[in-house]
């Protein structure tokens, strides 16, 4: 199947202010130069808020990333999970059509999704709430055929049943997902033969089924309120997560707190008067710096600095912290200045020194359009 940027794009992609500051948490899981490695998450997260991956928020997440527009399409393009066309509003219904699902019903169930919902698939429905596809085996063969909706499997499905649960959904409500011919999970479908004694007083639903009814969220999109620790690897307080008390070096109290010291700088960051940096109309001799050459700027940032009057690796190397905030607040995702030490790294290029980014960059070509 061939997987393409949908032909009818939107203007521009911003992450919500939550979800931009659960993306730059999640960038920090990576060591330095490693960054690219948080693609799919940040990938996930902007169709979990849009519901389907446009090139403004594929452009976006490369930007973020310091990473070149086609290294982030590629990705976005290969794997299935990433939709690349509009989905429904409320649900998207991916039908599994591998062999045990096929032999066991799945044309049945695709049928009707071409009836009730869109006679192609990848085709919203006619009021914009559902949409559907056909997807590989989803791994739960034994409870074929079956199709996964939002975050949950429903199984065991027939014709009937499923088309149900399609009216339901269309009709705001939200069936309890798992097997839906009274199975309670993927025993015989004749009953159990061993373990016969667990039968009694076992709860309404399996373990899965019972924590997605009690969540309650089976198609509701992650919106970046979920998880109040953005990064669960570390503690609360800033520090290591797990690490025992025993194992934890002396107090030195005297040393703030992370979250006091982010808070300290956040703050002072914030009494930073903007001033404008000299800028040019358009480089010197001609020939401007590779400014991609600085990890963190990609072909579209680069862009922005040039059009901003920012050609060359000594202009940057130059900004004091006024001329950052200036800088900062004309860039799209604030403070990755800072985090990924423009100045610093545009200090050494300009000296004639080569960064590990810089180097790398050059040999492998990754940070070319
Ligand atoms: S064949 Fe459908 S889940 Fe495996």
């Amino acid at each position: 199947m061939l997987r393409r940027l949908h032909p009818e794009q939107p203007d521009s992609f911003a992450f919500t202010a939550a979800n931009q500051q659960w993306a730059e948490a999640q960038i920090t899981k990576y060591p330095e130069g490693r960054q690219a490695s948080a693609v799919i998450p940040l990938l996930w997260r902007a169709q979990e808020q849009e519901g389907w991956l446009s090139r403004p928020a594929i452009e976006s997440v490369a930007d973020l990333l310091g990473m070149a527009y086609i290294r982030v399409l590629e990705v976005a393009s290969f794997y299935f999970m990433f939709q690349l066309q509009p989905v429904g509003s409320v649900a998207h219904i991916q039908v599994c059509g591998t062999t045990s699902c096929m032999i066991c019903g799945a044309e049945d169930l695709i049928a009707v999704c071409k009836e009730k919902i869109a006679a192609k698939p990848h085709e919203l429905s006619a009021d914009g709430k559902l949409s559907w596809e056909e997807v590989e085996c989803l791994g739960s063969c034994t409870n074929a055929p079956m199709a996964q909706i939002g975050k949950d499997y429903y199984e065991d499905l027939t014709a009937e049943s499923f088309g149900k649960i399609i009216d339901d959904l269309a009709a705001g409500r939200v069936p309890a997902p798992g097997p839906q011919n009274g199975r309670y999970a993927a025993e015989p479908l004749k009953g159990l033969t061993s373990l016969t004694d667990h039968e009694a007083g076992k709860p309404q639903y399996n373990a899965s089924v019972e924590l997605a009814t009690g969540l309650g969220d089976t198609i509701k999109r992650i919106d970046g309120t979920e998880v109040p620790i953005l990064t669960p690897w570390l503690g609360k307080d800033g520090k290591q997560a797990g690490a025992s008390a025993a194992a934890k070096p002396p107090k030195a109290p005297e040393a703030p707190k992370p979250a006091v010291k982010q808070a300290a700088e956040a703050k002072a960051k914030a009494d930073v008067k903007e001033d404008q940096p000299e800028t040019l109309t358009e480089a010197r001799d001609g020939k401007a710096d590779d400014l991609k050459l600085l990890k963190g700027v990609g072909p579209k940032l680069e862009q922005t600095l040039n059009e901003l009057g920012f050609y060359h690796f000594d202009q940057i190397a130059a900004w004091t912290p006024a001329h950052v905030a200036w800088v900062d607040a004309r860039l799209k995702f604030k403070g990755r200045i800072e985090r990924d030490g423009w100045i610093e790294q545009a200090g050494k290029l300009a000296a004639g020194e080569e960064t590990e980014f810089a180097k790398r960059a050059k040999e492998d070509g990754t940070y070319k359009d």
